[in-house]
């Protein structure tokens, strides 16, 4: 079976969140599986693109309403990632550094798009089903049944995972002229809420979607930016699969970004070593309960609560408690926290970016990792803190429902709350200080949690029965 996964995202070759992490991950362990997995992506110019080698396996011309462009397919030369990685680079749209962002994004998707079916149909490949990640590539399925272009795709199963609602990359129907020749009779398939919404379209003409939890399928039709009513009238369509983790890159016990490795027999002194380099590179000492935070400084995230609960917890518990943040995003965000750092010197630090090896130490050394996302569709974060013997801190929603069970439970090894509020956090960090002073315990949460597996084993293979269910020939 050949499946060609589209992404805006592959971790490591272009990285902003975890799209790039599953997309990293699942085709590697379906192909362990016996699917031929490929990863369909913008070329980005980047560290991982400036070091490796590509061939270009394709090149042709198309257009973008009345304007050609010229596009290559670039092949990595030795699938080191364990698939097939096919860049598509486009001069002038997609041959940039970062991967969102600018003010042509819609014209740079669309185009990645275009490129992508004309590549398929002209080289006559004949995939067996196209898994599409994200609204990125939402117009794919809708393109496949609707373009007599494209028609050669009308059977070929399509399958759409949704790991963010929030964004449908939605756009004016003036700009319906940049998008190839269409069955004008099919056009509200694209539309929604009075514009081309390429998540709604992709909803609407996939064969089947994905939510990345179980939790956030049914999210989805109470909380999605306003697509609710779509999700909930196609959501005999959808499928909650829990994402997995690269346990290979996410392994405490052979990660080379961290100082010291350690497994479970090593776990009190191999987190302790890590934590006082954490502790010495923030300033901070390493003999307090240290709760950290990484990711995107945004509202999903609750980010913006955090200066605030930060204050709080740490005027409850004065010298009680370390706070560290690895994050960027929302610019008065960045400042409140940056601005927190010289009230509290000795018990809050922040690195405000992006760093992917400081993000491991984080995991590694700290004590407690707190998530008080509004939404958050898995989650990552709390698996791989829990792989580092890390106790999760979260706010009971989507993904971090489906993966933290409170230590007050029954087998349980985490902290969970329930709103996005200072207050609920301060709550929380009382309860993470309770446990930091009761080694036993905090001993036998690590443990639990170490044995969890959260391997991509399980739900590559609930993938690959779903695209068995869609193509049963093969
Ligand atoms: P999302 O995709 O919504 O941002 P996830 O939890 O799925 O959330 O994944 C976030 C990923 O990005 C994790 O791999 C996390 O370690 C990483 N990450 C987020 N912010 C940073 C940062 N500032 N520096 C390093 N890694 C980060
Ligand atoms: C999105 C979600 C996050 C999820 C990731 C990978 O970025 O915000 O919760 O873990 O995709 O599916």
């Amino acid at each position: 079976m050949k499946v060609f996964h589209l992404s805006a995202e592959c971790y490591p070759v272009a990285k902003v969140g975890g799209l790039a992490d599953v997309v990293g991950a699942l085709p590697k362990y379906q192909n362990q599986l016996g699917i031929e997995a490929a990863v369909v992506m913008p070329f980005y110019n980047r560290k991982f693109t400036q070091e490796n080698e590509f061939d270009t396996v394709f090149q042709a011309s198309s257009l973008l309403g009345s304007e050609r462009f010229y596009f290559e397919i670039l092949k990595e030369r030795t699938n080191k990632l364990g698939f097939e990685l096919f860049l598509i680079k486009i001069p002038g749209l997609l041959d940039r550094e970062n991967v969102y962002e600018y003010p042509d994004e819609t014209e740079q998707f669309i185009a990645f798009q275009i490129a992508f079916l004309d590549w398929i149909s002209w080289s006559q490949q004949s995939p067996d089903l196209i898994h599409c990640h994200d609204h990125h590539t939402g117009l794919v399925p809708f393109l496949m049944n609707n373009s007599k272009l494209y028609l050669r795709f009308a059977n070929t199963p399509t399958v759409l995972t949704i790991h963010n609602g929030q964004y449908h990359g939605a756009f004016s129907w003036t700009k319906l002229a940049l998008l190839p020749e269409i069955d004008m009779t099919k056009i509200g398939l694209l539309d929604w809420n009075g514009g081309i919404n390429p998540l709604a379209a992709g909803v609407k003409c996939c064969w089947r979607y994905t939510a990345v939890s179980p939790t956030y399928l049914e999210e989805l039709t109470y909380n999605s930016n306003g697509m609710e009513y779509l999700f909930y009238m196609e959501r005999a369509k959808g499928t909650g699969i829990l994402n997995g983790i690269d346990t290979e890159v996410w392994n405490p016990k052979t990660d080379p970004m961290i100082p010291e490795n350690y497994a479970l027999r090593q776990l009190s002194t191999g987190k302790q070593k890590n934590k006082i380099a954490l502790c010495e590179r923030f300033g901070l000492s390493p003999d307090r309960p240290t709760i950290s935070f990484i990711g995107r400084l945004v509202i999903e995230k609750g980010a913006d609560v955090l200066p605030e609960a930060i204050k709080n917890s740490i005027e409850a518990h004065p010298d009680g408690v370390n706070f560290i943040i690895l994050g960027a995003g929302d610019v008065k965000t960045q400042e409140e926290l940056v601005a927190l750092k010289e009230q509290f010197p000795n018990q809050y630090n922040a690195f405000i970016g992006y760093d992917e090896s400081l993000a491991h130490l984080v995991y590694a050394g700290s004590d407690f990792l707190l998530m008080p996302s509004r939404v958050e569709p898995c989650g990552l974060n709390q698996m791989y803190s829990m792989r580092y013997g890390t106790v999760p801190i979260v706010r009971v929603t989507g993904g971090l429902k489906d993966t933290v069970i409170d230590y007050g439970d029954e087998g349980g090894y985490g902290i969970r709350f329930l709103q996005t509020s200072a207050a609920d956090i301060v709550n929380s960090v009382e309860r993470a200080v309770g446990v930091y002073a009761n080694t036993a315990l905090l001993q036998l949460l690590r443990k639990r949690m170490m044995a969890l597996d959260f391997s991509w084993d399980r739900s590559a293979k609930e993938y690959i029965d779903l695209y068995q269910s869609l193509n049963p020939v093969i």
